[in-house]
This record gives C-alpha cells, structure tokens and sequence, in this order.
C-alpha cells in the first residue's frame, strides 16, 4: 500500500507562525500521530505533502522512510495529491489521510483498507447531526455516487448528513487517471480530490463507505479551540486505558500522558500529574498530586509525594521522595532511599536506604549505603568553570548546614558536624567539624538606642 499524507494546508486559524501540522498535541506534532499510525500499517511508500511553513515540516521530521512533496501553491486536495504522484506505486492501493487529523485509530484505518481490496474506492465517512462544512455523500439507491462541498451543495444535498471525513483508499492507477482528469470549476475553484468519486461511478469502479468506531477519530485541527478539545479526547482515552489495566486515576480528566507511560499492579495517581517521554511505574507506585515526571523509571513500592518534578531518573524499590523533591537529570536512587521537601538531586546516585529529608543539594555526587544528609546540606560542585564530584561513603552521618567543597571525600562511617564547610577528605569513621569555637561573653550589654539632638 502507498500512503500519502496531506499536510499543506496553512491553518490561518491557529493564529501562528508554526505550520499547523507541527503544533503538538500530547508532546507530538499532529503530523507525528498520523505518521506514527501510517508507519503501524508497513507501507510500501509514506508521502507527506507539505507546503504552508516551508521546509520547517520536512526539516523537523524527515527521516529515511518518508518521502516529501511540497505542494505550492496550494490549489486543492486533488492538486495535492497529484504532488505525491512519483511516490506512488501503480501495482497497489493508495491510502490517503489528513495531516492535521491526528486520532484516527489503525483499526480503522484496517477495515477501511479491506473494504476497499485492490479494486474499489473506499471512502471513510461518519453521520453528524451537524454536517456543516463537510463534504456530503451523496448516494443513489444506497450507492455511493459522488460527493458535494459544502459550497457547491443544493439546499437539498445540504440535509445530507453523511460526510467525507476526507480518509480514502483508492486503486492507484485509476486514482492517478482521475486525478488527471480533475477541473477546477467549483464555488472555491480547487481542484477536489472529492471529485475523484463521480469519475470512479463513470469508471464502472465500485464505491464502497466504512464507518470509523468513533467519530473523534476523524476530528481535524482548525484552530486552537479544536486543538484543545482533541487534546482532552486524546488524554481521556489514554486515561481510561489506564484504568482497564488496572490503574488507580484518583480523576482521569486530570491526568497528562505527553509519550508513554507504563504501569505495574496496583499503581495510584493523585490528581493533575503530567507524564512525560518514557516513564515506568512498577508495581505499587504511588504519584501524589501535581507531581510532574518525565524519562523515569519508579521501582515497586516507591512513593513519590505531591509536587515533585523528576526527569532522567531512576527511583528505586520502596524509595520516597517529595514532598516538593526535584531530581534532575543523572539521578540514580536505590530501594529505600528518602529524598524529602526542597532537596534537589542532580546526576548523582544515592545508595541504599540513604537519607536526605530536607533542604538539601546533591550534586555530581556518589552517596553510598545508609548516609544521612543533614538538612542545609549543599555539595559545592561548581566553581564557576567546571564542576567536581563528592564522594560520600557507607553509613556517613552528615550534620545539617554542611557545605562539601568538591571535589571531596568523606570515608565511610565518618560524622560532619552540623555547619562544616568541608574544603578536604574526611577520614573514615571520625567525626570531622569546621566551625569557630562557640564562646560566650560574661557581662556583655546590649547597646541602646541613641537620642538625636533636636533641630
Ligand atoms: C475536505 C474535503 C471535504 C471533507 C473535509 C473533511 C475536499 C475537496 N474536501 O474539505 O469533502 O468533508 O475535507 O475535513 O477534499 N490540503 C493540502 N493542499 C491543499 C488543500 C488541502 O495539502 O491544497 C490538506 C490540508 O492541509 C488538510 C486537508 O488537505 O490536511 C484538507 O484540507 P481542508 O482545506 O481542511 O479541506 P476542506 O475544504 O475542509
Ligand atoms: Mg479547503
């Protein structure tokens, strides 16, 4: 099968400098979706055709099984179908879909494509109470005999609730044939890839119509309105897999999925997370609220408190962390480690059953087993130029308010005191302080408030 994308369009409505098709949804371009969902049906050939935004479209997402026409000027959706001509093969069916209808499921797409063989036109088409805009079917004794723009309809074709969702699959030397033969002698003067259907009745070529199994799944983008509304449909559908799987979703209209999530056994999410890229949840996660978790994987058991931001991390088994923890790029937990409020951790890796619980900066650390990390506690990784590591050993207590000057040990079973900057390694095992001696001053006086003379 040969695909053709059509994404040329300009979307004035989207009020933008971005070509329609690249405006995300769920984290992707719309285009993205529907070259995802083309690619999942192996086709001999994927066509997009481009043409509003310039080479922004081919630049972003070209790749080595997609081809790219560009369509200028713009003059019609038979035109640009025309522009994929060189890419479509002669000897197999060609399926043609919308650039800016990014939910259409593959399932669907699949019945359409066997409805159509290798012989017939087949037409992708939903019932709307409200047809306006849309292409109608018009069919003749139940057969499908051509279509009419919104435009160029008779107030009796304009009843006609059966649409075009604009989704076809058509024989392809025909459909080039046909194409050929298109006029651009209409209300809009384009040239219509719609006209296509009268041309295949004239042809003797039967015309055949499946349904989608829903009808959100031949939503276009217009606008940003619509944008927002495929958005939530999106996500309520990705929330209610999550609760077929078994997922605890404290609201389903209150999740974000931006990529993939996957998730273990009793997993729960409290409300208004966002997930994004690739995230794991193993068995026995919790999320609490507002937590915003991006490229993770969460071990079983662990609990991530409310308001936490995490990204390219690891969180291990029975590990918690938050509330309001943030763990940035490179940071490796292990099982039970407790990462509490405003402790933020950045490519380090903390050992087993370690502790930071509160106000803390960990970076470009090693922490081993055991460690407590006082609360204040900051590595200085950084000396405005470059950045050093700290080492931190097995069962190091750490008191609050310590600074470690890296690049710096301390050896295993070592104590800071509260308040040390430590600028050297800290031997094993001994308790290593940094501060001024407390002392106290007998009889000292508080001073008073001087009297002004007057002016
Ligand atoms: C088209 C159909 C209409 C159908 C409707 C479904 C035609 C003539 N009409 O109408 O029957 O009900 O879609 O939404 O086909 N595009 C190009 N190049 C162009 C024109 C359009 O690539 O020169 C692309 C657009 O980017 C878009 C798609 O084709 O992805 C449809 O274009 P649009 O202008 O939205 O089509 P409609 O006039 O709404
Ligand atoms: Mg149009």
């Amino acid at each position: 099968m040969n695909i053709v994308i059509l994404a040329a369009g300009m979307g004035k409505r989207m009020q933008s400098a971005l070509p329609k098709v690249l405006h995300p949804l769920a984290g992707k371009p719309l285009l993205s979706h529907v070259i995802d969902t083309a690619r999942a049906l192996a086709p001999s050939s994927l066509c997009v055709v481009y043409g509003h935004g310039g080479d922004a479209v081919p630049a972003l997402l070209k790749s080595d099984d997609l081809a790219f026409a560009r369509q200028e000027p713009q003059l019609g959706t038979g035109h640009a179908v025309m522009q994929a001509h060189a890419h479509l093969h002669d000897d197999m069916p060609t399926l043609v879909l919308y650039g800016d209808v990014p939910l259409t499921l593959g399932a669907s797409l699949q019945r359409l494509i066997e409805s159509a063989g290798r012989n017939k036109l087949a037409i992708l088409t939903v019932t709307l109470s409200d047809p306006t805009g849309y292409g109608r079917i018009v069919r003749e004794d139940g057969r499908i005999v051509r279509i009419v723009e919104q435009k160029d309809a008779t107030p009796a074709e304009l009843t006609i609730t059966e649409v075009n969702t604009g989704i076809l699959v058509a024989p392809t030397a025909k459909l080039k044939h046909w194409l050929s033969t298109l006029s651009n002698d209409n209300a809009q003067g384009e040239y219509y890839l719609t006209d296509i259907v009268a041309r295949a009745v004239a042809d003797g070529v039967e015309v055949v119509a499946t349904q989608p199994a829903a009808i959100w799944e031949t939503l276009g983008v217009n606008s940003k309105v619509q944008l927002a509304e495929l958005e939530r449909i999106y996500q309520r559908s990705l929330a209610d897999r999550l609760l077929e799987q078994g997922v605890t979703l404290a609201d389903p209209a209150r999740i974000d999925i931006r990529g993939s999530l996957v998730c273990g056994r009793d997993v729960s999410i409290d409300v208004g997370c966002v997930f994004e890229g690739a995230v794991t949840l193993a068995d026995g996660v919790s999320i609490g609220a507002n937590c915003v978790i991006r490229n993770a994987r969460i071990a079983a058991g662990a609990a991530i408190k409310p308001f936490c931001h995490i990204e390219d991390a690891t969180v291990g088994a029975a590990a918690q962390v938050g509330p309001y923890a943030r763990l940035r790029p490179g940071t490796e937990l292990a099982d039970h480690v407790h990462i509490g409020n405003f402790v933020e951790v950045k490519n380090s890796i903390v050992g087993a059953g370690s502790k930071a619980n509160h106000l803390a900066y960990v970076g470009d650390t090693t922490v081993g087993a055991r460690v407590n990390i006082g609360a204040g506690t900051i590595t200085c990784n950084y000396d405005g130029v470059n950045k050093f590591r700290t080492i931190i050993e097995d069962d190091v207590f750490i008191g609050s308010d310590t600074q470690l000057v890296a690049p710096v040990t301390v050896g295993a079973g070592a104590t800071l005191g509260a308040g040390t900057t430590l600028t050297k390694d800290a031997p094993a095992g001994k308790l290593t302080v940094s501060r001024a001696r407390q002392i106290t001053i007998d009889g000292w006086q508080r001073p008073v408030k001087q009297t002004s003379p007057k002016k």
